[in-house]
């Protein structure tokens, strides 16, 4: 019989997990609190599959119709998480209200099930220290959008069974993800926490005038993201000094790295005049009507880079 896994908040990740396990053969039930939630996922999730279809990048070897009969859309909680193997939750990212959902979840659960959330900033400890199966209990923070974009910090409880990180990390393998593992509980995990410190020195630039938003984003997209996409900051140190690596990177580079970094100025709040400037700009190259075209793109862009890079996966190309 196929394993089955349960889904818990079908909004932007909630729906993506389905896919991703639909695509590998598990079953899936999905829950929400909010009816028309689970009807908008589930035909969000048929029409992606169409369009997945038509361009040829569908994951997975079963067609688009077994993939979408694999999901089962409930309102009935204890429908979905009863029989799960695995329980991935993935409502908004406010503490009181995911500990409540944890809760109830943790009352029907089979204690042998895995039980995560896709919180990207709370700490894992804060979510689940009043659980009864808090030993089961592991963040698996997915990066937007999980189908399209692979990688999965996973963050284990620190009341977790020696065998929950190494079971979790083979199940994101196995449904075609890739697993880094956040050894210590720290506010925002890796992948948010260099987000943040990126998105922090964009916005100065911005309120100091140095560039459009346009090119910023092209900094990213022509520049650093070309490389970002097959190798990561220290690899690109490495190979970007001498025959000494980190080493001749560190002589070469070190002092002004130093200088620059201390010209960087402290937190600020996400808010005001310099927000408007960014909307006004981005508003003229991306109008507010073509978002979700635009998503489209994005993830149709992602799935064929997703195929570019397996296509080099051969022997000696080391990344996934
Ligand atoms: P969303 O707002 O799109 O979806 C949240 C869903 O949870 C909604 O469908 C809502 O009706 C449902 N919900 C609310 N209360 C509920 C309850 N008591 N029981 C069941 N369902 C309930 O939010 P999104 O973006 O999908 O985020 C979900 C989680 O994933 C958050 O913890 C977020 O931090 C995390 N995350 C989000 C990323 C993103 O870029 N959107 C990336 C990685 C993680």
């Amino acid at each position: 019989m196929m394993e089955r896994v349960a889904i818990v908040g079908s909004g932007l990740i909630g729906r993506s997990w389905a896919m991703l396990f639909a695509a590998a053969g598990y079953k899936v039930r999905i829950y929400d609190i909010e009816p028309k939630q689970i009807t908008d996922a589930l035909s969000n999730i048929c029409s992606q599959l169409e369009h997945l279809e038509e361009i040829g990048l569908m994951r997975g070897h079963l067609t688009k119709e077994q993939q979408f009969q694999a999901i089962e859309g409930t309102n009935d909680l204890k429908y979905c998480i009863e029989g799960a193997i695995y329980i991935q939750e993935n409502v908004p990212e406010i503490l009181e209200l995911k500990r409540r959902v944890h809760q109830k979840i943790d009352a029907i659960m089979d204690p042998t099930a895995i039980l995560t959330s896709s919180a990207s900033t709370i700490v894992p400890s804060d979510l689940c220290s009043h659980l009864k199966n808090r030993n089961r209990f592991i963040v698996a923070h997915p990066t937007n959008p999980p189908f399209y974009a692979p990688l999965v910090e996973l963050g284990p409880s620190p009341w977790a069974d020696p065998d929950l990180l190494p079971q979790t990390t083979a199940l994101m393998k196995k449904i075609g993800q890739s697993p880094v593992t956040v050894k210590k509980e720290i506010l925002g995990y890796v992948l948010n926490r260099i987000q943040y410190a990126l998105l922090r020195e964009c916005f100065s630039l911005i309120r100091e005038d140095v560039v459009s938003v346009q090119d910023l984003d092209k900094v990213m997209s022509d520049g650093l993201g070309r490389r970002y996409a097959f190798i990561g900051p220290f690899e690109t140190a490495y190979l970007n000094a001498g025959p000494n690596g980190m080493l001749d990177w560190g002589r070469k580079y070190g002092a002004d790295i130093l200088r620059v970094c201390q010209s960087f100025g402290g937190p600020e709040p996400f808010e005001g005049p310099t927000v408007d400037k960014m909307q006004s700009e981005m508003v003229k190259y991306l109008p507010l009507d073509k978002l979700d075209e635009r998503r489209k793109w994005r993830d149709a862009r992602l799935s064929a880079l997703a195929k570019l890079k397996a296509s080099f996966d051969s022997g000696e190309d080391k990344d996934n």
